[in-house]
């Protein structure tokens, strides 16, 4: 079966949609978005799942790391994407400090989202700490895609952004999050920066569909952050980025070219002026 065919080809991806396109083995496309115009061209594009990631904090905020995003900063982005989609399934990560307290406090802030920007699903990272979250979120009737490997909201812990889960030890605990995250109602599971062949028995074992970024070929989709994967940001050059633009050399290009415009006065010509 083709990525043209069903079940890719809906009118309106679900959550449903992304477990159809897993069990009849259609790779799911996942970039993410953070505003109206990018979500408007990445939805007509046939983008399946739009993820407004906390890396919102890197590309559009400048930070270091993902940590300072706010809950009201992930709703203010969650809903200029809404408003730019037809097709596309939206899911939310919830920032950093919303959800690792108690699990009323990941509940009380996905209803949030859900509610205040109209998404469609909330993601979190972690394992077994973040299970009764999950289990709670579910049981709300709000579909929680996790998030395990390299999760960056950790990065103070980890002290690097290498490839996780390389030992016996760290694979078999990814291993058992990924069954819990499954048990606990997750409908998707992000792997990232994990070696392929541990995200391809993952893979093999759950029965929800694995969403990789760095984490091989054989995962039941790919992400990418969509300013890596159009060469906006080209200052991160981690391996598993592949560029699908250099919009970075396009935008200075014109842009130089309207400077040198309004410098020697060849625009705005008679056309553009009243
Ligand atoms: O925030 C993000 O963009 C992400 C993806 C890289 C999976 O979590």
């Amino acid at each position: 079966m083709g990525a043209e065919a069903f079940p890719a080809n809906v009118p309106r991806v679900t959550t449903k949609t992304v477990q159809e396109m897993k069990d009849a083995g259609v790779p799911i496309a996942v970039l993410t978005a953070y505003d109206y115009t990018s979500a408007r061209l990445l939805d007509r594009a046939g983008v399946d799942v739009l993820l407004v990631g906390d890396s919102a904090a890197n590309v559009m905020a400048g930070h270091e790391t993902t940590l300072p995003m706010t809950l009201d900063q992930m709703i203010y982005h969650a809903q200029c994407v809404v408003r730019g989609i037809d097709r596309s399934l939206v899911v939310v990560d919830l920032p950093f400090g919303a959800y690792q307290g108690k699990p009323t406090e990941a509940l009380d802030a996905a209803i949030r989202v859900m509610k205040e920007a109209g998404a469609h699903a909330v993601k979190l990272e972690g394992g077994a700490p973040v299970t009764e979250a999950v289990e709670q979120m579910v049981t709300a009737g709000i579909p929680v895609m996790g998030h395990l490997g390299l999760t960056p909201q950790s990065i103070y812990d980890y002290g690097t952004y290498q490839v996780r889960a390389r030992d016996e030890g760290e694979a078999d605990e990814l291993r058992a999050d990924a069954k819990r995250l499954e048990e606990a109602g997750c409908f998707a599971l992000v792997l990232e920066k994990i070696p392929a062949d541990l995200a391809a028995e993952v893979t093999a074992s759950l029965s929800i569909p694995t969403i990789g970024i760095g984490a091989g070929d054989q995962t039941d989709g790919q992400v990418l952050v969509s300013h890596d994967a159009l060469g906006l940001s080209t200052d991160f050059e981690p391996r598993f980025v592949r560029r699908y633009a250099r919009l970075d050399e396009a935008i200075v290009d014109a842009i130089g070219e309207y400077v040198s415009d309004v410098r020697d006065r060849s625009f705005p010509d008679d056309e553009e002026s009243y």
